[in-house]
């Protein structure tokens, strides 16, 4: 394996960009290969044994284009899959989970919320963490439905949204939640609208830098860190409309990166590489 190889980055859709967003600030000399599920998305309310099909047929695929590490940009695939993974394949995977322990410690309190899919909710990984952490602190878990579709429609801070987040996140408040955990990386996306419900004294964590900070101790301890010099290549494949995905970059004011179009079978058979869009 290079060290010029791409780190691949994966989600049911746009919401993981936000992560990789951290990793280029984090890790400005990675070439960096996204994976969005378009076709697919939203993972929050399907089967768990769905989103597992799905990621293991995502990272082979993104093994195959040849990259040298993962990173499950998805608490929902991470909630399905990241044993599986991790038991599959060897390579360093870097996977989001919700950032309950930085909450439990930042509450003043002792009340946090975290918002994620329904998926998510009721997976392994957030039992677990509830467990760890909850005779710490009260946590209170809201599933979001509808939040992440609206972020795939780059509705990001219209009145719609607005409305289902105050329906979401109000009713926390009220319990005495001081701070708020993104557990979906959707939600980042929907920061600006998020602060203007709550006001500043919330807090509000989002676990991608992270997630940043954790891929580069990986790569560097397996040796795989790109050279500082390196010229990064970033672009984007979907099983979705290419069209719509570039569409969605250039709302985020990501206007140079290329995407291409690919039909991936749950079988892990694939590929037609599709059109390419820059
Ligand atoms: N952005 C993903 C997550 O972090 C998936 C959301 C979805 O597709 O429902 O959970």
């Amino acid at each position: 394996m290079t060290v010029s190889a791409p780190v691949g980055v994966f989600d049911s859709g746009i919401g993981g960009w936000s992560v990789l967003r951290e990793i280029r600030r984090e890790l400005p000399a990675e070439s960096l290969l996204y994976f969005a599920d378009s076709a697919c998305a939203p993972y929050g309310d399907r089967a768990a044994s769905f989103v597992l099909a799905r990621s293991l047929a995502i990272t082979e695929w993104l093994i195959a284009a040849g990259v040298k590490a993962l990173v499950v940009a998805c608490n929902t695939a991470t909630s399905a899959a990241v044993a599986e993974l991790r038991a599959r394949y060897d390579l360093p995977i870097v996977a989001i989970e919700p950032a309950v322990k930085p909450a439990a410690l930042q509450s003043q309190s002792g009340v946090v919320a975290v918002l994620a899919t329904s998926r998510t909710i009721e997976g392994n990984k957030f039992s677990q963490l509830r467990e760890q952490y909850g005779s710490e602190v009260r946590i209170l878990a809201q599933a979001c439905p509808g939040l992440v579709e609206q972020v795939e429609a780059g509705e990001l801070n219209t009145p719609a949204t607005a409305a289902l987040l105050r329906a979401y996140v109000e009713p926390l408040l009220a319990q005495g939640a001081d701070t708020l955990v993104l557990a979906c990386t959707h939600y980042p996306w929907l920061g600006e609208c998020l602060r203007q419900i709550v006001g500043d004294d919330i807090t509000i964590i989002d676990p991608a830098p992270a997630v940043a900070r954790e891929l580069r101790r990986r790569l560097a301890d397996a040796h795989l860190l790109a050279a500082a010099d390196t010229a990064p290549e970033v672009r984007a494949v979907t099983t979705g409309d290419p069209q719509r995905f570039l569409t969605q970059l250039h709302a985020l004011g990501e206007t140079s990166v290329p995407v291409s179009g690919i039909a991936l079978h749950t079988n892990a058979e694939l590929i037609e590489p599709g059109r390419i869009l820059a």
